[in-house]
C-alpha cells in the first residue's frame, strides 16, 4: 500500500501517525500544505531498503557516485535551504494542525444543521484539515454567493485525474469512476488556514447559513 499523505501531516489513524501504515508513505511540502516549504518539496517514508531506493533514485539512479545503475532516476532532491525551513516548520506542525481543527470544529458545530454533508471523522482517528471539504448540490451558486461576499473557496480538484487529457493516458482504471465524477460537481473547500481569525471565521459561517435562510 502507498499512502498519499500530501495532505495529511499531523493526522492519526488511531495513535498511528499518517506515513507509518502502508509500505510506503508519500509527504508533500508544497507550500500550501501543512508542512509547507517555501517551494516544492516532499518525501517519502517506509523501510531502511525502500528509502534506500528512493535515495538511488532521487539523484539520478546513482548506486554509487556518478553511476547510475537503476532505470528511472530523475533530480529530485529536497535542498539544504527547503531543508532548514522544513526542520523550523516541523516543530510547530502539532499547534498549526491544533488550530487547523479549532477551525474545524467551529465549522463542525456553527453549520451542523444546514443542508449539506459535513467532512466526517471515524471515531479514534484525527484530520489534519489541510481542506475543509463540504458537499452539496448547490455547489456553484454557494461558491458565488460566498465570492460575492469576498470569501474565497477553493474546488479540490476541479477535474478528477482520470479525467484530465495530460494524465488519462497513464490512468489505468478500467471502469467508470462514478463516485469520484459524482463527487466532482458537489464538493466545496471553505476557507481554512492556521492563521485565520475567528472574526474571519465567524463571517464565513453568517454567509453560509445566510444562502441557506437560516
Ligand atoms: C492528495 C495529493 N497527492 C499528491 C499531491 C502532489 O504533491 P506534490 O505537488 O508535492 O507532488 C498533492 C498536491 O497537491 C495532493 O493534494
Amino acid at each position: 500500500v502507498v499512502e498519499d499523505c500530501a495532505q495529511a501531516q499531523g493526522a492519526y489513524v488511531g495513535e498511528d501517525p499518517v506515513g507509518s501504515l502502508g509500505a510506503v508513505g508519500c509527504f508533500s511540502f508544497y507550500p500550501t500544505k501543512n508542512l509547507g516549504a517555501i517551494g516544492d518539496g516532499g518525501a517519502v517514508v517506509g523501510s531502511e531498503e525502500l528509502v534506500e531506493k528512493v535515495r538511488q533514485l532521487r539523484t539520478y539512479g546513482w548506486t554509487e557516485p556518478q553511476y547510475a545503475e537503476i532505470e528511472n532516476g530523475r533530480c529530485s532532491r529536497l535542498d539544504e535551504l527547503q531543508a532548514a525551513y522544513l526542520n523550523i516548520r516541523l516543530g510547530v506542525l502539532a499547534d498549526a494542525v491544533s488550530a487547523r481543527q479549532r477551525v474545524a470544529k467551529r465549522y463542525l458545530e456553527e453549520l451542523a444543521d444546514l443542508p449539506f454533508d459535513l467532512p466526517r471523522v471515524r471515531q479514534g482517528n484525527t484530520h489534519a484539515y489541510h481542506l475543509f471539504v463540504i458537499k452539496t448540490d448547490r455547489r456553484d451558486e454557494l461558491r458565488q454567493h460566498l465570492a460575492a461576499a469576498e470569501i474565497g473557496t477553493g474546488l479540490h480538484y476541479p477535474f478528477p485525474a482520470h479525467k484530465q487529457p495530460g494524465l488519462a493516458a497513464n490512468s489505468r482504471t478500467s471502469v467508470a469512476l462514478a463516485t469520484t465524477e459524482m463527487l466532482q460537481s458537489k464538493i466545496l473547500s471553505l476557507p481554512l488556514f492556521a492563521s485565520i481569525t475567528d472574526d474571519e471565521v465567524s463571517a464565513v459561517v453568517e454567509a453560509v447559513r445566510g444562502f441557506f435562510g437560516r
